[in-house]
């Protein structure tokens, strides 16, 4: 008997075909990098129930509802964008390779395309119409007509760096079955890992069997740290810091939406796919700027029932090192001032860790910082 959640609809897609033969088809839509990593996702059941990028019906129930037109709880949506001249040579019933640098990753029955009320996505999945805010802006460069249809992946995408920690939920699944653990609780970051994180993530662990630790690496802004300098970080962080037994990492291979609530469901639901039972919401999740407020990631989950998202979410308030305390503490732990407080913001270490400045060891612990500095470095003289 498995102890895992059910995967989101039920049922863990599986829509990868490597035999698929292709060689027919003659018809090409050409997708970017985010698209192929949908592709991917929805391919190996990330994404599930999702089989293709959304048609029209479930779009519009998305940006309406959080839920796809049968009422699953669905945030985000996945979409095809394609240029309003590819769109006119499209026909429907008719399967397109979906091609990305000359590769043929997968197919798609091309069932509809629509024109999207951009504006309306953004202000209901993002708050803003802003162009500053970095989801929107790819929002509106991505294409003005979505194609729809069911997708079989053909090709799987080179892992690279990645590659030992890039896990399918069929794989996650069954190594939390292999190891025993009935209870999961899941950590999203687009950032290195600093003591604030390991904080709320190990005070998750006392009360679990396991931590998922699940870095996103796909696209992000390009002020973020990038993923494959992080995962040194990562790397690092849990040899020297984290029980091996209890703890996982495997990265989370989607795009980085910025669209704090919202994707913070999406997070969740992701999670639950990979077999988590629990999932790490603390202060402005997938937040960007000043878009959100600091807890509206966690206040939206109280618009589902705990049963139709089929995993717990775990909250956290803001978390940092009190110099009085003497350690990690929240505003609910700690009765000391701002002054006492070690709270850097992400832009600022980011700047620090450029000009090679180390934060403090009650920031980020060193081993890490001085991964990050020596990846950054690298990355500027190549
Ligand atoms: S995110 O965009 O991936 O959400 P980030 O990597 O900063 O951003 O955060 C990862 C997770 O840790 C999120 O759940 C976020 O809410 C939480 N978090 C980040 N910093 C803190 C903090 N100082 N205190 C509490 N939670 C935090």
């Amino acid at each position: 008997m498995s102890f895992l959640p059910k995967p989101h609809g039920g049922k863990l897609i599986q829509a990868y075909n490597p035999s698929y033969d292709w060689s027919g088809i003659e018809n090409v839509i050409q997708i970017d990098a985010i698209a192929l990593s949908d592709l991917e996702l929805i391919g190996v059941g990330l994404f599930s129930p999702l089989t293709g990028f959304l048609g029209k019906k479930d779009y519009e129930s998305v940006v309406e509802n959080m839920r796809l037109a049968d009422n699953t709880v669905w945030s985000i949506p996945v979409t095809l964008p394609v240029s309003t001249e590819v769109a006119d040579t499209l026909k429907a019933g008719e399967t397109y390779k979906l091609v990305f640098q000359g590769e043929v990753y997968g197919v798609i029955s091309v069932s509809e395309w629509y024109e999207p009320d951009l504006e309306k996505e953004a202000l209901n999945v993002y708050k803003t119409v802003e162009l500053a805010h970095p989801g929107v802006r790819r929002l509106f460069e991505r294409g003005p007509v979505y194609v729809a249809g069911e997708i079989v992946l053909v090709k799987k995408t080179d892992k690279g760096v990645f590659a030992d920690v890039w896990y399918e939920p069929k794989q996650t699944r069954a190594f939390f079955e292999e190891k025993g653990w009935k209870t999961i609780v899941g950590f999203q970051t687009r950032n290195p890992i600093h003591r604030a994180h390991e904080y709320i993530q190990k005070a998750a662990l006392e009360t679990v069997d396991g931590l998922f630790v699940n870095p996103l690496v796909g696209e992000t802004k390009a002020d973020d740290i990038p993923a494959d300098v992080r995962l040194k970080s990562y790397r690092v962080l849990l040899e020297n810091y984290y029980p091996g037994d209890r703890v996982q990492l495997g990265v989370y291979p989607a795009a980085m939406r910025y669209a704090g609530p919202r994707e913070a469901i999406f997070h969740a639901i992701a999670r639950k796919n990979f077999g988590c039972t629990h999932f790490i919401v603390g202060r402005d999740h997938a937040g960007v700027g000043n878009y959100y407020g600091t807890y509206d990631a966690q206040h939206i989950f109280s618009y589902f029932t705990e049963e139709e998202l089929g995993i717990k979410p775990l909250f956290f308030e803001h978390s940092f090192y009190c110099t009085k305390c003497e350690g990690m503490a929240s505003d609910k732990t700690c009765p000391h001032t701002k002054e006492d407080r070690v709270i850097l913001s992400g832009t600022k270490v980011r700047e620090m860790l450029r000009s090679g400045i180390l934060p403090p060891a009650t920031f980020s612990r060193k081993e890490v910082v001085e991964v990050l500095i020596e990846g950054l470095r690298e990355k500027e003289t190549v």
